[in-house]
């Protein structure tokens, strides 16, 4: 039997892992924050020494990995959770996740996680209502200025959010698109609470 999906997609700073960890609490559903696997791969590249650029090195990578994500994330038994989030993790994660075969990997893997899931799931990355789950129950794009972007990032910078989000749109492989029927919040200025209710309010509209 197919879960209860809701795909969340949109650019980094946009608020997606925040409302959907929230969307997920409201509505007692599991929650998957897909671009924290990308960057789990990355640190155990970098952890093994593995060049990134190498597209088949990182594939077999990929294939071979244990990730885990709950309760914290974990990359064959180390937790990353916090180093994930790190300067050297956010220069090469772009890298890592324009990599065709690394994504045939990653998709297939959140697809099964969302399946063994007893609830439904909220899923959030960039081609979460494109490729990963397309006939999802509903789809969300969200987005924000690229000031108030930079501003939740942090430390990050303009600057580096500005590079990711060019890399993010502009790479063949699923690049970040807003699927033509996604509900669009731009949640520049809005409370947290304020999009979880709208996204909330949607889903019961359509089930
Ligand atoms: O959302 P984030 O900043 O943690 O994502 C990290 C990187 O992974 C970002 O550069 C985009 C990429 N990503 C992706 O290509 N596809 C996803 N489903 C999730 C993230």
């Amino acid at each position: 039997m197919s879960r209860d999906i809701i795909a969340i997609d949109g650019p980094a700073g946009s608020g997606k892992s925040t409302v959907a960890r929230a969307v997920a609490q409201a509505l007692g559903w599991s929650f998957l924050d897909t671009g924290a696997m990308y960057r789990a791969l990355t640190s155990e590249a970098l952890y093994q020494g593995i060049d990134v650029h190498d597209a088949n090195a990182m594939a077999l990578l990929a294939r071979d990995a244990r990730i885990d994500t709950l309760p914290r994330i974990r990359v064959n038994d180390r937790d990353v959770e916090d180093e994930i989030r790190s300067e050297p993790i956010n220069l090469a994660v772009s890298v890592v996740a324009a990599n065709p075969l690394v994504r045939a990997s990653m998709v297939g893997r959140q697809r099964e996680i969302a399946d063994a899931q007893l609830t439904g799931t909220v899923v959030e990355g960039r081609d979460i209502t494109t490729v990963v789950f397309p006939n999802a129950t509903l789809k969300v794009y969200l987005t924000a200025s690229l000031d108030e972007r930079s501003r939740r990032r942090g430390e990050e910078g303009v600057a580096s959010v500005a590079r990711r989000d060019i890399a993010d749109s502009t790479r063949e492989a699923s690049p970040l698109r807003q699927a033509p029927d996604a509900l669009v919040i731009d949640t520049t200025g809005r409370d947290v609470h304020e999009v979880v209710g709208e996204i909330v309010e949607c889903l019961k509209n359509i089930k």
